[in-house]
């Protein structure tokens, strides 16, 4: 059997015109009907789900429902089954635009107001179908094609169904029982167990969280502790990434990302209803059942507040409520790592610098009138510290920019280590928590600063130590521990 198709090649009556892409269960060919002479997207299976009699029954049974899905926001499904040579294909509507992952890869978080109409869209199609007793199962930027006609953006879904065909292929799957990307999936269906529509209502949520920060919700090192992130690590808060939007979207996530699948919207539209509202400023409605959740909200915020006053630091803006933002293991002030210095210049507008730091050579971008710093890796151009110094700044645990060690032992107990890196003569300069923050107390030695002075976000490479001082090649603590000693609004 031939692997891969050739231009010219005809497959069920479809000419094949050109390779668009491929995905983690075959290929997508731009090709024409041969018959009418229409642009159509064929998607070739590969061989060995075709050798998989279950799983070529239920394809076959299962693209006939799929394909009975007639709505403006589906992909529409134009043929489906066993081409000459016995592989399995899916021929649907060609959409000439590019896919939502692509969309985000370039131009990073979505206006507010964009984001939800494209993910309004895509609810409306995953309504319908659950409402005809289809799940997706595998809602994901990928599977959303964006278009652009004369009255907007029109946002298509496709892959109906596919992902449930593909987890009972086990020699596909291996022990994961899962092919692709495990970022958007709810905790019930990690579990294995039935999913109805609020599977789909989960996995859109997540995709809305990321049109709005340009971060996936539980990004982490392995794709072990994402899936334990899914299943047990409370829902991010929006507030965390884009402090400007309404807090009102924290609860919206909260609820949406719900792990249970009865705390979460009932439908895709009320978790876009309940975005509009937040968008508008308004309170998100109450919903039954959810006083749980609630509960453990509203605990969340109180401690916040009460690590405030404790501190007494938080800046007020405009005479408003105190501001508890910013800073995680993943993210500054919505700042990711990773990301290319275009693409913090977009996040944060006009207003920085950048520099050229003498040792160790490495490119940096300063925002300083918000505080913060962006450092870039000289072979990649992708950042790998973020830095603020901005006392606003707060971790969930309330400490930041100006905080004292006092306050960071209260918030973090054990889990405050004494960087070594940053240890001279028995004087600790700074301080890690977790695998990626670090919080820096400069000072002139043999006194390290009373206050934190700057807390530095760095990509959890953590150095072998050999004793020979700093060297950013050899992994980005020591180069955070570096670089935070120079910057700082307190000492
Ligand atoms: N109907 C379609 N029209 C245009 N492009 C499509 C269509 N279906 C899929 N594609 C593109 O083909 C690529 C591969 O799709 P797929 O095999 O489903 O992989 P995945 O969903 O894992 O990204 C995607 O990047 C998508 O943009
Ligand atoms: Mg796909």
């Amino acid at each position: 059997m031939p692997s891969e198709l050739r231009i010219g090649d005809i497959v069920a009556g479809f000419r094949i015109d050109s390779l668009i892409g491929q995905g983690a269960v075959g290929s997508v060919y731009l090709a024409e009907d041969v018959q009418s002479g229409s642009a159509a997207a064929v998607k070739l299976l590969g061989d060995e789900l075709a050798g998989d009699e279950r799983f070529r029954q239920r394809f076959l049974r299962e693209s006939e429902l799929a394909a009975s899905l007639d709505h403006p926001h589906v992909v529409a499904t134009l043929a489906a089954g066993e081409a000459a040579d016995g592989r399995l294909y899916l021929a649907m509507e060609y959409i000439d635009g590019s896919d939502l992952r692509e969309l985000l890869r370039r131009e990073g978080a979505l206006e507010p107001s964009r984001a939800i109409d494209l993910v309004g869209q895509v609810g409306e199609a995953l309504d319908a179908a659950h409402a005809a007793g289809l799940v997706h199962r595998d809602v994901k930027p990928g599977n959303v094609l964006v278009a652009e006609r004369v009255e907007g953006e029109h946002a298509y879904i496709c892959d109906f169904g596919l992902a449930r065909h593909v987890s009972s292929v086990s020699s596909l799957t291996g022990d994961r029982g899962f092919v692709g990307t495990i970022d958007y999936v709810p905790p019930e269906q990690i579990a294995g167990g039935e999913v109805d529509g609020r599977a789909d209502v989960y996995s859109l949520g997540c995709v809305l969280f990321e049109c709005l920060t340009g971060s996936r919700p539980y990004e982490r090192e392995s794709e072990l502790s994402v899936v334990f992130a899914h299943l047990n690590e409370p829902p991010p808060r929006l507030s965390d990434f884009r402090p400007e939007l309404p807090q009102a979207f924290d609860d919206v996530f909260a609820t949406a990302l719900a792990k249970a699948p009865e705390e979460r919207y009932a439908t895709c539209g009320d978790l876009v209803a309940a975005a509009r509202a937040a968008l508008r400023g308004e309170a998100p409605a109450q919903r039954a059942g959810s006083r749980r959740r609630r509960a453990a909200v509203v605990g969340a915020a109180a401690l916040v507040v009460s690590a405030a006053a404790i501190g007494g630091v938080l800046a007020t803006r405009d005479g408003g409520p105190p501001r508890r933002v910013g800073i995680s293991q993943s993210a500054i002030a919505g700042a990711t790592l990773g990301r290319t210095e275009a693409a913090y210049k977009k996040l944060y507008g006009p207003g920085w610098r950048s520099d050229i730091l003498t040792v160790p050579g490495f490119r940096a971008l300063i925002f300083a009138s918000r505080r913060q710093s962006v450092y870039f890796d000289p072979d990649t151009g992708r950042s790998i510290i973020v830095t603020t110094w901005n006392p606003d700044h707060r971790t969930t645990a309330g400490v930041g920019p100006c905080s004292s060690l006092e306050e960071l032992k209260s918030a973090y107990g054990s889990a405050l280590k004494p960087s070594r890196w940053n240890t001279q003569e028995g004087q600790v300069y700074a301080y890690t928590v977790g695998p990626n923050l670090l919080f820096a107390f400069n000072g002139r030695p043999p006194n390290p600063s009373k206050r934190v002075t700057t807390v530095a976000l760095y990509d959890g490479n953590g150095p072998t130590d050999d004793g020979r001082g700093v060297d950013a090649r050899n992994g980005t603590l020591p180069f955070a521990g570096y670089i935070a000693l120079s910057e700082s609004v307190c000492s």
